[in-house]
């Protein structure tokens, strides 16, 4: 099978001006948004994209305006030589990726520095307050976003809906795919998009997990070997919820203990486990309809996220 290298661009009129010409030759354009760091769940969005549209988009670009300050921007990893290389070595390849420098700085100079990731300096949004350079819009899912992560993380999903929208409006898709591991992100930009009439279709695949049930994450490098190995508490006891369920067992209350009980005796400190209807993410008491158990944990400095459906239920 053929591969190559995608084109890199760093202009967000150059982007638009790609996807118009492409459009006008009566191609379908998918884009797989991320902020680098790729591993398998990733490629995983970009196969589909390659199955349902003719040409495939990749974004890279660490969203600053999503971090809170306690949280770990400064830390997040990235690898742009290896993201391209991976990327390249999918069957068919992708066509573009785009890695813009900083998309809240509305100066001039909007061509990136090749290579960096130069996401502050003085035209870097806060995540608090509004942009240096005069960037005061945001994107708000306000029902959906108030749960799960969105307790915890109070600025997180305006961020990534506000960036999200930004993206949209510059690479013009027709399709753009979310993992389902970030189950509530995948279900506000549904929402979004629905609610704001963006004629684009939101697909949400399934999650991809390592061989010993961890979710993929770019997060997971920075797990000890330890760490690593207590964190699969997290997916073993939500695979077990899924069990129970099956046999019978919808009382959430004992569903969500039990969970706590396996992440916590292997060290993990809970932030959340939550059992929510699958596109409300109301919270329900029993398991009589199609439900998402949600689960949030730290396992030493790094914060997972993953979480199960159960659609056929006793
Ligand atoms: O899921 C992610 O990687 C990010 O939240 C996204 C959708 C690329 C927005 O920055």
């Amino acid at each position: 099978m053929e591969t190559r290298g995608p084109e890199v661009i760093r202009d967000k009129e150059a982007m638009r001006k790609w996807s118009r010409s492409v459009r006008s030759q009566g191609k379908t354009i998918g884009f797989v948004p991320t902020m680098g760091y790729l591993h398998e769940g990733h490629l995983s969005l970009v196969r589909e994209s390659r199955k349902l549209a003719d040409v495939t988009v990749v974004s890279i670009y660490v969203n600053p305006g999503q971090f809170s300050p306690t949280e770990d921007l400064s830390t997040y990893p990235s690898d742009f030589a290896g993201d391209l290389a991976k990327l390249s070595a999918v069957p068919g390849g992708v066509d573009v990726v785009f890695h813009p420098k900083n998309l809240y700085d509305y100066g001039v100079g909007e061509e990136g520095v090749t290579g960096s990731r130069r996401i502050g300096g003085g035209g870097a949004v806060s995540c608090v307050e509004n942009g240096g350079l005069g960037h005061e819009t945001w994107v708000r899912v306000e029902g959906l976003e108030k749960g799960l992560c969105g307790k915890s993380r109070p600025v997180f999903f305006r961020g990534v809906v506000t960036i999200v929208t930004k993206l949209f409006n510059i690479v013009e898709p027709d399709v753009a795919f979310f993992g389902k591991k970030d189950y509530q992100q995948w279900r506000i930009i549904q929402r979004m998009v629905r609610d704001l009439d963006f004629g684009i279709k939101i697909v949400g695949s399934e999650i991809v997990r390592e061989q010993d049930g961890l979710a993929m994450s770019s997060r997971n490098v920075r797990l000890s070997a330890e760490e690593r190995e207590k964190a699969l508490s997290i997916s073993r006891s939500l695979a077990k919820a899924k069990a129970f369920a099956a046999e019978g067992q919808t009382n959430c209350t004992e569903l969500k203990d039990m969970i706590i009980q396996e992440i916590v005796g292997a060290s993990g400190r809970v932030d959340y486990v939550e059992i929510v209807e699958q596109e409300s993410l109301e919270p329900v008491e029993k398991i009589k309809s199609p439900v998402v158990v949600c689960v949030a944990a730290w396992f030493g400095t790094v914060r997972l996220i993953d979480n199960i459906e159960i659609s056929g239920f006793a």
